[in-house]
């Protein structure tokens, strides 16, 4: 997953808003004005003197909304997830290494190496770096997106080791995403273009402040948001890995194309189970999304702070809004593309509770669709800000 990054339209319109919100899973698909008014809240309601974390608080979280008869589904699908899941890992004999993509630091020709990777560097744009550095910090708070699976009732690993399929796939799945911001921080440690320690803070401060995806403990909701999450992040690796093309940076392309690869491959199995659920609970399933689509998926690093920008996260969005890395035309493709690879529009025997989550689900993408050139222009008027990532320079 994790799952990088950016933002999803709406937060380019509200900015950082606070997680009050929202009907819980059980109550989930209510209020038609839940999305009218999980907008308009004000943004970082209470300031907190908490010296490890974002400083704005996260209120009202909801827990353990998935009634205990639907933990059994989860059971009944260990075979399942063994056959159908685990085969979108990959034994790790068989993975890339971020040293099959860096420099070898027992080689003679390390230094010339390094030499080269500054050469090409010093070529490539402040706000690409701005972009790659907002992707890494992201990747880097895996703690969090392993401690988020972990939370899901009837899924997560009981013991740290357990055999089930589900706690299988967690280690080898988090296993898998490590690599990608260690690959990322030692190409940006060797680039010489961004402040490193600002950078490292701004991860330390990430991983104290956790993630709020509203997601209740509830796998549904998990795994919809992993599922998305997980394409987001396939979007925007693929994203950085075309621009550094054109920058003329083939190693740099290849090295975030092949993170890109992963998170393909991640994406294609989240999005799987959830194909499984609409097979087994397609009424539960649905409600499920609507719930997520009506909180929004925000994004895992939302709570970004380098202990001065209390809008860093919305600044790295208008960045890789502006350099096409990742945007609110990206979000929306997303949400078709589950749209129709779930077959929602086809969706039968639902309940009158179903039905209206099936509708409201429909009516997104449109309605999204005519908000994505508003999104574009005001990325594009936005200020150019200093930032501590590059030194305060200005995008
Ligand atoms: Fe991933
Ligand atoms: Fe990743």
């Amino acid at each position: 997953m994790v799952v990088v990054i950016a933002a999803n339209p709406l937060s380019f319109l509200h900015s950082l808003r606070p997680r009050h919100l929202g009907p819980s899973f059980a109550t989930s698909f209510g209020s038609p004005n839940a999305f009218m008014a999980a907008s308009s809240l004000p943004s970082c309601p209470k300031r907190l003197r908490n010296p490890f974390s974002y400083p704005c608080q996260v209120h009202n979280q909801a827990a353990h909304s998935l009634p205990p008869h639907k933990k059994e589904i989860f059971k009944s699908m260990e075979d399942w997830v063994q056959k159908n899941v685990l085969i979108y890992l990959k034994p790790v004999e068989k993975c890339w290494q971020p040293q099959d993509l860096l420099p070898d630091s027992n080689s003679e020709e390390f230094y010339m190496k390094i030499k080269e990777i500054r050469e090409k560097a010093k070529e490539i744009p402040d706000d690409y770096f701005v972009a790659l550095v907002g992707d890494m910090i992201t990747e880097e708070a895996l703690p969090t997106y392993q401690t988020m699976l972990n939370t899901g009732d009837g899924v997560r690993d009981e013991t740290g080791a357990s055999p089930t399929s589900w706690a299988v796939w967690i280690r080898a799945w988090t296993s898998e995403e490590n690599r990608h911001g260690d690959l990322l921080n030692k190409y940006l440690y060797l680039s010489g273009r961004v402040d490193m320690k600002k950078i490292e803070k701004t991860t330390q401060y990430l991983i104290g402040s956790g993630m709020d995806p509203m997601t209740e403990n509830n796998p549904y909701l998990l795994f919809i948001y992993t599922s998305f999450q997980e394409r987001a992040t396939f979007i925007s690796h693929g994203n950085t890995a075309n621009l550094a093309m054109k920058y003329g940076d083939k190693e740099l392309a290849k090295l975030c194309g092949t993170i890109a690869a992963d998170e393909k491959r991640h994406e294609i199995a989240y999005t799987k189970i959830i194909e499984k659920l609409f097979e087994i609970d397609p009424d539960g399933t649905i409600l499920a999304f609507a719930d997520m689509m009506k909180k929004k998926i925000i994004m895992p690093a939302h709570m970004m702070f380098d202990g001065q920008d209390e809008n860093l996260f919305q600044h790295y969005s208008t960045v890789a809004q502006r350099l096409g890395v990742y945007t609110a035309k990206d979000y929306n493709d997303i949400l078709e593309c589950k749209v129709s690879k779930w077959n929602v529009e086809k969706l039968t025997g639902l309940s009158s509770e179903g039905r209206r989550a099936q509708d409201y689900v429909c009516g997104l993408v449109p309605k999204f669709r005519k908000l994505e050139e508003k999104v574009a222009m005001r990325a594009k008027r936005a200020p150019t800000i200093p930032l501590s990532w590059i030194f305060y320079r200005q995008v």
